[in-house]
């Protein structure tokens, strides 16, 4: 850890990561190692969430028969087929499940039983007062901070990466077998890029600022 820590204290260096970023259209089919994918994860796992519910999971698909599979019911987008590991982020939104979870959690963290109260009371409450649909957009807002990190982090641990919305969630549903309480947002295929970056089209800052 203290290694990614070193890493993204140098602020230097993310500019550099964001800057370079690209949504990768097509990867080599090297494989990436999985300590380095590890560590993706572990940027991944420290993205911020409200009351740190932490709603998403992520699955990572690896075998060639089942990116196969998937690349039908993901526009036919070559990046599923070419990638080393496709990411599958989503969203949970069992929230009974994950204000217990993150409730035994800080127990585990030694969190005084009375800041546990607090917080998982609270979070309940908030929980309790959306209704089904809000809880889902809640967490899928959230579940896009995570893939953020995987974006960036990909690139600051040397290896390329894009953010996918085309694809049926439904599809990927039936294939990957994801329990119901789980809903797929986004992918984000990772590898190594075969293709070069577009240049970057973007607003002015005084355009995005008002
Ligand atoms: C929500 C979302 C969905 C996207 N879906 C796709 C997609 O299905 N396929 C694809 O090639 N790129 C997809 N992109 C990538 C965008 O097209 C890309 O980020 C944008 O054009 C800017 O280019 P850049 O990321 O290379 O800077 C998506 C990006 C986002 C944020």
């Amino acid at each position: 850890m203290i290694a990614i820590r070193n890493r993204w204290w140098n602020s230097m260096q993310f500019a550099e990561c964001v800057m370079q970023r690209y949504a990768t259209k097509k990867f080599d089919t090297k494989k990436i190692p999985e300590k380095k994918v590890e560590e993706l994860l572990d940027l991944v796992r420290y993205a911020p969430s409200a009351l740190n519910l932490q709603p998403w999971k992520i699955k990572v698909v690896t075998d060639q028969k089942v990116k196969e599979e998937l690349f039908a019911v993901s526009n036919n987008q070559e990046q599923i087929t070419t990638c080393s590991h496709l990411l599958v982020f989503c969203a949970d939104a069992d929230y009974a499940s994950l204000v217990k979870k993150l409730g035994a959690l800080m127990k585990k963290n030694h969190v005084p039983d009375e800041v546990i109260g607090k917080v998982t009371g609270m979070a309940s409450m908030f929980a309790g007062s959306m209704t089904k649909e809000q809880q889902a957009a809640w967490s899928q807002a959230q579940t896009y901070l995570a893939l953020g990190n995987a974006l960036n982090g990909a690139k600051s641990l040397g290896f390329d990466s894009c953010p996918m919305g085309g694809f049926d969630p439904k599809g990927y549903s039936r294939i990957l077998d994801i329990p119901a309480h789980l809903t797929p947002v986004m992918l984000c295929p990772i590898g190594y890029a075969a293709d070069k970056p577009a240049p970057k089209i973007r607003y002015d800052r005084e355009d995005i600022v008002f």
